[in-house]
């Protein structure tokens, strides 16, 4: 399966939606990666952009909430930080043990509280950047 994003997944914010659509991108191609049995240096290479591109996207995130003095800053912070390691310790697990069911269970369980996530407080987030 591919992850893709929908309507209901879209916040009205241009640059929190087109990182949202590579952040998708960037876990289709690592599971792409483990789905074709590519080797090592493969899920490497696409496990650290992953990691890469979501710490980008948390702190462009962060950067409109501390500019706009959003409310919910804190609480939303304290989230991405947790699931930044909870995705490295997530790839770091995958490329441990190989693209076991375990190990791809929680690269998936990864992707459904970030879509969860932008469901709701990505797009409470556009709704205050609106104004
Ligand atoms: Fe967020």
């Amino acid at each position: 399966m591919r992850y893709e994003l929908t309507q209901d997944l879209l916040t009205g914010n241009n640059l929190i939606d087109t990182e949202h659509k590579q952040l998708f991108a960037a876990i289709n191609d690592l599971l792409d990666a483990c789905a074709q049995g590519k080797g090592r240096e493969k899920l490497m290479d696409t496990a650290k952009f992953l990691n890469n591109y979501v710490n980008k996207h948390f702190s462009d995130e962060e950067k409109l909430q501390v500019s706009s003095n959003y409310p919910g800053y804190p609480p939303h912070k304290t989230f991405h930080d947790g699931y930044k390691r909870q995705l490295s310790d997530a790839t770091q697990q995958l490329l441990a043990e190989g693209p076991t069911v375990h190990a791809l269970g929680q690269l998936n369980q990864m992707a459904a509280v970030l879509i969860s996530h932008i469901r709701t407080e990505d797009r409470k987030l556009a709704k205050h950047l609106k104004g």
